[in-house]
């Protein structure tokens, strides 16, 4: 892909494994001056070297609960490395359980995890943001507007981060940042798509339920991402943008013939 963010500055939280480690390398590949930041001091180290093969990466080990420490790592790459320029919040919780088995402490760990922790993020990242031209990236799930059974925490947590994406693209639309969610469908080898389809079997009948006839990748995700961060898109914020292969539509009449 042909995009160039040579010079720019990207904060990936939650960058450190699967899909939004595939982003943050799309971006460095692209040029770009990255951090990525997530719990584990070990993938964050890792996720450093790997990145740090095309552009020098920083790395945050932190807990995007804890807003303190996201407010630390937003500030010390600013002084480092200068305005953010896109920004994208994907950390996030999953595991797949009966609404009549899950604990209140269970579900308020995911909501903790993926919508205060976006908001975190955002609020965190606002004052150090290039104002005009930032770009900010939260990925989501189709579970934010599909009910999916054995996910309510999920759901309830991502349409939160949706909610976020379309609320903050109103507010800071003015000051010239673009706020959008990415959707990614069931995307292979992935955490994720591990949890929730942990056999081959199930594996593939994932990939039967998406319209163009396969899983997704970590590129085709980041593509997405960087499509959004770039000036193609300058007049796009406050949308919902699916990269699952047409999942989210589902088959309609199709599935019958
Ligand atoms: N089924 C039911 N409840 C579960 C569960 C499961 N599979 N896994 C965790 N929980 C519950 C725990 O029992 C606990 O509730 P309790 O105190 O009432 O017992 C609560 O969730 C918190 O668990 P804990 O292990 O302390 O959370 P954590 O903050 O250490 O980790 C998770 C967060 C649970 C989301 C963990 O799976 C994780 O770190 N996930 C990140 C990777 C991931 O999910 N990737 C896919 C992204 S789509
Ligand atoms: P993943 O590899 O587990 O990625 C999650 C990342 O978030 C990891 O880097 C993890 O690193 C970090 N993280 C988790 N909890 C955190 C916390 N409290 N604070 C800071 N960082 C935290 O999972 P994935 O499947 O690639 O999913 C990535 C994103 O895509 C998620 O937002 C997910 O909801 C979304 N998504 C995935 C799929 C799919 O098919 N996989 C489909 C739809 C949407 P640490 O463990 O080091 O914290």
């Amino acid at each position: 892909m042909a995009f160039d963010f040579t010079g720019k500055t990207v904060m990936v939280f939650g960058g450190t494994s699967g899909i939004n480690l595939g982003i943050a390398r799309a971006f460095a590949k692209a040029g770009a001056k990255l951090a990525v930041a997530s719990r584990s001091q070990d993938k964050v180290d890792a996720a450093v070297a790997q990145l740090s093969g095309q552009t020098p990466a920083l790395g945050y080990s932190l807990d995007v609960r804890d807003f303190d420490a996201v407010k630390a790592a937003v500030a010390d790459f600013r002084e480092k490395r200068g305005t953010i320029d896109v920004l994208v919040s994907g950390a996030a919780g999953n595991f797949p359980v009966p609404a009549a088995a899950l604990s209140s402490n269970g579900f308020k760990t995911v909501t903790d995890i993926d919508t205060l922790g976006t908001f975190h993020v955002l609020r965190a990242a606002h004052e150090h943001l290039t104002k005009p031209g930032a770009s900010i990236i939260n990925i989501t799930a189709p579970q934010a507007w599909i009910p999916m059974a054995l996910q309510v925490h999920v759901c309830a947590a991502k349409a939160g981060v949706d909610m976020i994406t379309k609320t903050l693209a109103i507010e800071w639309g003015g000051e010239g940042v673009r706020v959008n969610s990415v959707s990614p469908g069931p995307i292979d080898g992935t955490e994720g798509m591990d949890r929730l389809a942990p056999t081959p079997e199930a594996k593939v009948a994932a990939a039967r339920a998406v319209p163009l006839n396969r899983l997704g990748t970590v590129d085709d995700v980041a593509d997405v991402c960087l499509f959004l961060a770039s000036d193609y898109a300058r007049y796009v914020s406050g949308v919902v943008l699916p990269a699952d292969g047409g999942w989210s539509v589902g088959r309609g009449f199709a599935g019958l013939g």
